[in-house]
């Protein structure tokens, strides 16, 4: 963590060692943040001329799952939606700065979003099933994507997507109900097969958790948990529990900026910032 990342706000409390750039390495493991998988630069939002988020500074290590904490309206979605151009739905939405995937800013005016949004899927905070048949829900965008000839190679890829994102002992027998006859966890996953399905890098996850039950939660998190193996996970929560249960890496957001970045043992038993011991102890929502 640098000092251009913490503009704005106090200064990193003296006396305490700035941890976060040597345990960083030794928890997410040296290659994945040298080699990041996403590198964000001096990202900024501005929505008409409000500016939400500035200059964002940040790594996303291969196969980590990083987690966004901080209060509501801090930027959280925001970010998120930068990283897979989501942001560019928006009227009157402006995104400076730079995300570099594969050695390309995903801002550029070449980048087609389509195949984009295929590589930095989305789950969302209410799950979205198609009004289509929970096969549909995730033949379509494979259909789409151009990543299935013939209805073997679909079926295939359909009960691929289903049995990765754990659901498919719970609909195999009913696979052209409505996705929407589902139970919301059920939904949840079958959202995350449809992400799956058109064979993403990364997955970006925006309070996937937060309609469900403590239960359909903790299906949630084991299989974010074994997601990871395959894919780069970036996750915004409300909840502190699930970000030290799931994630290597938690960012803390405040007011539009990166307050501190670091190994999420780090941020919530030792943080080097007193915004973020403020928001960790509950001081404020
Ligand atoms: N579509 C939009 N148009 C105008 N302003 C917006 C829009 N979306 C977000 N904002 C503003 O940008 C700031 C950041 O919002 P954002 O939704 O990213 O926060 P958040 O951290 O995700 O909050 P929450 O935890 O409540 O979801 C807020 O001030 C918000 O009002
Ligand atoms: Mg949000």
């Amino acid at each position: 963590m640098n000092e251009k990342q913490t503009t704005g706000h106090p200064p990193i409390r003296p006396g305490r060692r700035p941890l976060v750039e040597r345990t960083e390495r030794a928890t997410v493991g040296r290659a994945s943040l040298e080699d990041p998988r996403m590198s964000c630069r001096n990202v900024s939002v501005f929505y008409d001329s409000k500016k939400a988020i500035s200059n964002i500074t940040l790594d996303i290590g291969r196969n980590e799952v990083i987690a966004m904490i901080g209060p509501s309206g801090c930027g959280k979605s925001t970010f998120l939606r930068c990283l897979n151009r989501m942001n560019d739905t928006i009227d009157g939405c402006l995104v400076t700065g730079q995300v570099i995937m594969d050695g390309k800013n995903i801002y550029d005016d070449d980048v087609d979003v389509v195949p984009l949004r295929a590589q930095v899927g989305m789950v969302f905070q209410k799950p979205n099933p198609f009004p289509k048949s929970i096969y549909n829900n995730i033949a379509y965008g494979a259909r789409i994507h151009g990543l299935v000839r013939n209805r073997e190679e679909t079926d295939e890829l359909v009960v691929g997507a289903l049995k990765r994102a754990g659901l498919w002992s719970e609909v195999k027998d009913r696979l052209e109900m409505p996705g929407t006859s589902l139970s919301g966890g059920q939904q949840q996953r079958l959202c995350i097969a449809r992400a799956i399905a058109i064979n993403p890098e990364v997955i970006l996850m925006d309070e996937p958790c937060s309609s469900l039950d403590p239960i359909a939660t903790a299906i949630i998190e084991e299989l974010i948990d074994e997601l990871k193996q395959n894919y780069t996970i970036a996750i915004v929560t409300h909840s502190m529990q699930q970000a030290s249960r799931i994630s290597q890496r938690t960012a803390y957001f405040h007011q539009g900026d990166l307050i501190e970045i670091g190994p999420t043992e780090q941020i919530f038993l030792n943080p080097l910032h007193q915004l973020t011991e403020d928001y960790i102890t509950g001081r404020f929502e």
